[in-house]
């Protein structure tokens, strides 16, 4: 591929953060304490044994038959016009971002418009690697924007990012991560840079949205979630990848049976029985 001297002066001012080695990125004071949660990604505290946790609240996690993430792909709907989705989330001069163990969740102001009802965002927060799989493949990180109504009907609109060949990272994710050291360990929140969104909601605006009703992808596994997934990735940095990765560690459920097919491990749990 020829790339003119154009696309080169365009492709440098774009870059944020140009360093050999990552160098000293992503420090960054932690402010205080927040509530970890009583789950993870490992051994009896794993999505295996979500249900184990607490049958009672997490009965879905092993029961439900619309649970997610899944595998995105011809068999989900795309969103027929994204002009149907009002996403709003004004310039902050810095969200609180929180380490409650499972994620790194960052709360600001933000309102979604879709289907007749009006949603409050209640945080973005990030996994690595990603939950869905589009078209059975993965991406490295995959970000999450949990909006509720009072009732707590819930929409979550998520992104895919895939690191770039050219180390290119958008302003707003540099600025998301850049005091992440104040949040590096469980039970510990720091505040954000500035953060300017229209990035994000120009990227959705744009692209194709699938969108399908599943769950939220953690205890308790509640069914009736919106879930709107922008279907072209977001650029990553490689130095913010391993920064975010070596906060998050491993964060990813995995993906459930297709939309209305038995619960995995409901199905598991049958055959293991011999049924
Ligand atoms: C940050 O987290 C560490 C490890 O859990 C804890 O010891 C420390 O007290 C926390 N700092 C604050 C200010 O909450
Ligand atoms: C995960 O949760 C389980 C069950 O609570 C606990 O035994 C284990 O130490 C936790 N592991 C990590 C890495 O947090
Ligand atoms: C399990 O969840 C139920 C319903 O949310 C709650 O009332 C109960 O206290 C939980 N049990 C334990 C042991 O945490
Ligand atoms: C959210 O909006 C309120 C009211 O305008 C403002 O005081 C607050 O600082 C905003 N929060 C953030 C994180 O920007
Ligand atoms: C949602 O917000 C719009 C604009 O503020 C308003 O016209 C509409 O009545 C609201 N809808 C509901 C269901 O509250
Ligand atoms: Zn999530």
């Amino acid at each position: 591929m020829i790339f003119s001297p154009k696309f080169f002066a365009l492709a440098a001012s774009a870059i944020t953060s140009v360093s050999a080695s990552c160098g000293h990125i992503y420090t960054g004071e932690v402010l205080g304490s927040v509530e970890v949660a009583g789950f993870n990604y490992t051994e009896t505290g794993g999505p295996l044994n979500w249900y184990g946790l607490n049958s009672t609240a997490n009965n879905l996690c092993a029961k439900g038959k619309h649970q997610s993430p899944i595998v995105l792909d011809k068999r989900t709907g795309f969103l027929e016009d994204n002009s149907k989705l009002v996403m709003k989330v004004p310039k902050t001069d810095g969200g609180r971002m929180e380490n409650i163990g499972d994620v790194i969740q960052v709360k600001t102001n933000g309102t979604l418009s879709f289907e007749g009802l009006n949603y409050t965002l209640s945080q973005f927060h990030f996994h690595t690697p990603s939950e869905h799989r589009i078209e059975e493949e993965y991406s490295p990180m995959e970000m999450h924007w949990v909006y509720q109504t009072p009732n707590k009907d819930t929409a979550v609109v998520a992104f895919m990012f895939e690191l770039n060949p050219y180390g290119y990272n958008p302003e707003v994710v540099d600025n998301i991560f850049h005091n992440l050291g104040g949040a590096s360990e469980p039970g510990n929140y720091t505040k954000t840079e500035e953060l300017e969104f229209d990035y994000f909601i120009d990227h959705l605006m744009h692209n194709p949205i699938y969108y399908y009703t599943g769950s939220l992808t953690t205890p308790p596994c509640t069914e009736g979630i919106k879930w709107l997934v922008s279907q072209i990735p977001l650029p990553l940095n490689v130095c913010t990848y391993n920064a975010v990765k070596r906060v998050l560690k491993y964060n990813a459920r995995y993906t459930q049976n297709a939309l209305g097919e038995e619960n995995l491990l409901s199905l598991a749990a049958s055959e293991l029985n011999g049924h």
